[in-house]
């Protein structure tokens, strides 16, 4: 049966990563996958993390299933932490959330509970959007399309294309947002153009989706959902899927959750009961120990605050690599770099041509996408000289 099974290729990121360990360049720097680096250039564990953890080990008597939905304390923590304690008053009784693994898992559910409840329209997506999203919503038989959303001239967001294209979306449809921190450009929308998006959806009718993968790595856990919910509060129906492989670094863990904002108590009913049944068919139960883990940190004051410090502190740090990186490119080159500050997250696309990137790929073992889209969370100060020098030196 299996002699005419086609191989087929790497994924195009995890592709990369792999390239670059295999590399034997001494001077190899990889900047292609999106997990939060340090100094050391290691993807750390949060303290807070450790700490839960060390008491579940403790405490735990069971490793029997959780139930289906999700561990309760991450739901509702999770929950709060997006939705805020004023969206979970007025929409009482009318939130359903499903523990997930990871936000892939929840994007996945997600449109899964779209497919269910009818949804005959398209799914739009930004252009570009993260690869993976193609295959996780297309695969349950959701037609796709893409709105405008990065101009590469500007480096920043093409509101007016965004607009003009989602004039078109109409009820049925749904459009597929990111909550902050876009991926791969880093280019977000601003309070104003996120209202002007809501007012878009309260008119027209089209169901918000919001892939909320980066919460906390913006401007601040709060500022972080503005527009999803000020999406919320202008819509009747909302899915979102979140994770908390970045927040809280656990991404090996797979803890997420989809969470379906509908109109009453019945639509929570029959969301929650879809996107369950939805997980029995393809993987069954919710993987325990990550939303354990990220329950106790959002339910324990103590824990929640060290967990909030380390995450600021991440922020911080990447915010400053977006400072210093930009302006040595600008002083080596005399070009205007300034776009790289003004980004949110971990992403920026260098403007880079596909040979260009090849060229640093090949010559320099410098990884980054094709499309020069580059992770700045791993840049540090061993590494930062070489990344410098690499790039200008295809400039
Ligand atoms: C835009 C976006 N959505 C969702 C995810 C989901 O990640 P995970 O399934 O690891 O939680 C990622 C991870 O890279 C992402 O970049």
């Amino acid at each position: 049966m299996f002699d005419h099974l086609p191989i087929l290729p790497p994924d195009s990121i995890l592709g990369l990563a792999a390239a670059c360990r295999a590399d034997t360049n001494p001077n190899k720097v990889d900047l292609t996958i999106g997990i939060y680096m340090d100094e050391a250039g290691l993807c750390p564990v949060f303290d807070a993390v450790k700490q839960a953890q060390r008491a579940l080990v403790d405490e735990e008597i069971t490793k029997a299933y959780i139930p289906p939905q999700g561990d309760q304390a991450f739901l509702d923590g999770m929950t709060d932490l997006i939705l805020g304690a004023d969206l979970l008053a007025s929409r009482k009784g009318a939130v359903a959330a499903v523990q997930t693994p990871g936000g892939c898992g929840a994007v996945r559910l997600g449109a899964e509970v779209l497919k269910a409840s009818g949804a005959g329209g398209k799914v739009w997506v930004s252009d570009p959007t993260w690869p993976v999203h193609i295959p996780l919503i297309g695969s349950v038989g959701l037609e796709l399309t893409q709105y405008r959303y990065y101009d590469p001239g500007t480096h920043g967001v093409n509101f007016q294309g965004m607009v003009d294209d989602l004039t078109g979306a109409q009820k049925g449809d749904i459009v597929l947002f990111h909550g902050c921190c876009h991926n791969p450009s880093g280019a977000d929308l601003n309070a104003e153009q996120w209202q002007v998006v809501a007012q878009m959806a309260a008119e027209q009718g089209f169901t918000p989706m919001i892939d909320l993968a980066y919460q906390g790595f913006g401007d601040g856990l709060e500022q972080d959902v503005f527009g999803l919910r000020a999406l919320v509060d202008n819509t009747p129906e909302v899915v979102i899927a979140a994770s908390c492989s970045k927040n809280m670094g656990l991404y090996r863990e797979r803890t997420g959750l989809a969470i379906f904002v509908g109109q009453d108590a019945r639509a929570a009913q029959a969301t929650g009961s879809q996107a369950t049944a939805a997980a029995r068919r393809i993987y069954s139960m919710p993987p325990a120990h990550g939303a354990i883990i990220a329950g106790r940190i959002l339910s324990d004051a103590k824990l929640r605050q060290e967990w909030q410090a380390e995450l600021t502190a991440m922020c911080r740090r990447i915010n400053s690599l977006r400072v210093d990186f930009g302006d040595r490119l600008q002083a080596a080159t005399g070009r205007d770099f300034g776009f790289i500050a003004e980004e949110k997250g971990m992403f920026s696309f260098l403007g880079l041509s596909k040979e260009q990137a090849l060229q640093l790929r090949s010559d320099k073992g410098l990884y980054m996408l094709d499309s020069s889209r580059i992770n700045v969370a791993s840049l540090n100060s061993s590494n930062l000289d070489k990344v410098v020098d690499a790039v200008v030196s295809v400039l």
